[in-house]
């Protein structure tokens, strides 16, 4: 099962009405999705306004979407707040920066908004290769390093999130993770979650633990 299909299935079973995509790119997932309300982060929006328009015929799901030229961190601080005041979001998928700490943050935030009968999907969790799981503060300054067997996949070490979100809240919160399409990590919470901070200390733990394949 790809992301299309598992994010697909999810607001069909569970009758989704909102979606928040973090990294949408050139909107390859985002926009062929059928869901009421759709909303669009990412810093570098490959999406012009044609393709906006072209897709609204292709998809008249597409009639609703916002799209916010931000990166996750700016999202989540001015927009988050006001959009999703009344009414939680049913349905994340982070897909934005593949780090540690810009996924783990994306998560932690996500969870702040989350309805709660909600989920998070997060992909890019199982590196199919130890050059795809390359820590580095970019797919271009991972390129750049020039890692033995590198084949320009980059998940980076996203991989890490999960493994901090099972040791931090094993009663809270209910993963799995899937392994394909690069590893598609589901995340349900059991009980709602505040304003959450990072555990500096396990952070450190986890940083620069190496990817086992
Ligand atoms: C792998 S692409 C997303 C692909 C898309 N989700 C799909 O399935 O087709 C990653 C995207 O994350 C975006 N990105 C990078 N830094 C980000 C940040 N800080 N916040 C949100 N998105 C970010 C990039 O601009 C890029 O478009």
């Amino acid at each position: 099962m790809n992301r299309f299909q598992l994010i697909e299935k999810l607001i069909k079973e569970n009758n989704y009405t909102s979606y928040v995509e973090v990294g949408v790119y050139r909107g390859r997932l985002f926009l062929p999705l059928r869901c009421k309300k759709k909303i669009a982060v990412d810093p570098v929006m490959k999406i012009n306004w044609r393709g906006r328009l072209v897709w609204v015929i292709k998809n008249i799901y597409n009639l609703n979407n916002r799209y916010f030229e931000l990166t996750s961190d700016e999202f989540f601080k001015e927009k988050a707040p006001i959009l999703f005041k009344e009414k939680g979001v049913d349905l994340f998928f982070i897909d934005g920066l593949h780090t540690f700490e810009a996924s783990l943050k994306d998560v932690l935030n996500s969870l702040k908004y989350l309805d709660k009968n909600g989920i998070i999907v997060m992909h890019d969790c199982v590196p199919p290769h130890q050059a795809a799981a390359t820590a580095a503060p970019s797919f271009h300054e991972a390129e750049r390093m020039e890692i033995e067997g590198w084949t320009g996949q980059w998940c980076g070490d996203v991989w890490k999130t999960i493994q901090y979100l099972k040791i931090k809240y094993p009663e809270k919160l209910e993963i799995t993770v899937l392994k394909e399409d690069f590893g598609l990590g589901i995340i349900k919470t059991k009980e709602s979650f505040l304003d959450v901070k990072i555990d500096s200390q396990l952070f450190k733990k986890l940083k620069d633990l190496p990817y086992n394949v």
